[in-house]
């Protein structure tokens, strides 16, 4: 080990063995951690060859147990966040793109920060079950076309490990290392293709387009190089997406723009991403074809009934997607208003995430309970206009101590403007 983080350090390619050799030693614990950072920091520095870049994320992928999806028919197709406030965004393409009969198998996480994952939002529906068999997973696609459980088994193991040594020894923020960690759970999890849903701004990982681009395009050659189609989109998270932050708020969000009733970001997203699925899965060859159809399937029901079918397969309370009473509800409301008339300059995403951690809604260790029902729905995006005094954004707490500490913090998220603003396009680029 000392002889490859020499080499990595000196700017020369691993080969594919040499590779195996650092991620085997490391999740059986041959190769310490200290060992192990020094490489990572190498390889921070130097970089790795779009080669060893693939041989990394499939030694990671191959490094425990891996989902065997062929039992069930056609492409799989998954979908991934890099993860941003606001983002729901699963919650509406898995059932759009199932109603359009692309198999969805899909394993989400719990949310560490902001708002919940994808899991603990899907809870906001009583009784949903997250917890299911491998066998009753692959039966419910097989049945109704979509699932989306937690991860269960041992995935990607040597990912875990490297992830939580990267994150204290400052090497997370390398992109050969982000793309074969975010690839390696897609490739374990048995997607056959992936729409990977990179996210710019303020709120997200990669602050710029150029750095999205670069994480993007590592992410789609990783995917050509093993085999597995891949698509990047990115999209704005300069303020939060949709309006709704916080569980329950934004399953009732994604519900309404199954409906056709949602946010126009979210709904460009949804349709963009949800068209690449199509496509991808081999359901449609033509972008603009497979859009109008996600659009036909919403505007007839059926995309909202889907959602529905699948909580209920899941033992959760279907009756919600109709009724949102069914819904976790906060008890206490408080308005922010407009200090000043003008144009919205800014809705700042990390702001608006971190307020609605401090109301409950998201956790900052693994063990925190999360308040399903708080959060806050904005009702202004930028470059939007607002009179003195109106509302810009609502704050659902259950208690009245957080609350007061988390209204200060909404309202710092607004930047109001005398001149009107130009809002960010939804989506910068597709690669
Ligand atoms: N998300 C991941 O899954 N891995 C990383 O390395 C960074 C973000």
């Amino acid at each position: 080990m000392v002889d490859l983080i020499a080499k990595k350090r000196d700017g020369f390619e691993h080969s594919t063995e040499e590779i195996q050799f650092i991620v085997k030693g490391y999740t059986e614990g041959t190769i310490p951690d200290y060992q192990m950072s020094a490489w990572a920091m190498a390889v921070f520095w130097r970089g790795m060859t779009p080669r060893e870049t693939a041989d990394l994320t499939l030694a990671m992928a191959t490094s425990g147990d891996q989902i065997d999806l062929s039992s069930i028919n056609g492409i799989k197709v998954d979908k991934h966040s890099t993860g941003g406030v606001g983002d729901k965004t699963s919650l509406v393409v898995a059932p759009l793109v199932a109603a359009a009969g692309i198999p969805v198998a899909k394993m989400s996480g719990r949310g560490l920060g902001h708002s919940g994952g994808t899991l603990d939002k899907l809870e906001s529906f009583a009784g949903y079950q997250v917890e299911r068999s491998r066998e009753q997973f692959l039966q419910q696609v097989r049945e109704i076309g979509v699932a989306i459980i937690g991860q269960s088994g041992n995935l990607t193991p040597a990912d875990k490990k490297l992830y939580a040594l990267r994150d204290v020894t400052a090497t997370v923020e390398a992109v050969p290392l982000i793309a074969s960690s975010i690839m390696s759970k897609k490739i374990a999890a048995g997607a056959d293709a992936i729409v990977l849903d990179v996210k710019v701004g303020k709120g997200a990982f990669m602050k710029t387009v150029e750095d999205a681009e670069r994480l993007a395009s590592a992410m789609v050659e990783i995917g050509r190089q093993v085999g597995r189609q891949t698509v990047a989109v990115l999209s704005d998270m300069n303020q939060p997406l949709g309006f709704a932050v916080g569980n329950a708020l934004e399953v009732q969000e994604a519900v309404e723009t199954l409906k056709g009733d949602g946010p126009k970001d979210l709904t460009e997203l949804a349709l963009t991403v949800g068209s690449q699925m199509l496509v991808l899965g081999g359901k449609e060859t033509e972008l603009d074809v497979a859009r109008h159809k996600l659009e036909e399937l919403i505007a007839s029901g059926r995309a909202v009934d889907k959602l529905a079918e699948m909580v209920a397969a899941q033992g959760g309370d279907a009756q919600a997607v109709y009724d949102f009473s069914r819904f976790p509800q906060a008890s206490l409301k408080y308005e922010i208003t407009a200090v000043k008339a003008g144009y919205i300059a800014e809705i700042n995403a990390e702001n608006i995430g971190h307020a609605s951690v401090l109301l409950g809604a998201g956790r900052l260790t693994k063990e925190t309970k999360i308040d399903l029902a708080v959060g806050i729905v904005l009702q202004k995006k930028v470059g939007d206009f607002a009179e003195k005094g109106e509302v810009l954004a609502t704050v659902y707490a259950n208690q009245q101590k957080l609350l007061d500490t988390a209204r200060p913090e909404v309202e710092a998220a607004f930047q109001i403007s005398e001149s009107p603003v130009q809002a960010s396009p939804f989506i910068y680029k597709i690669i």
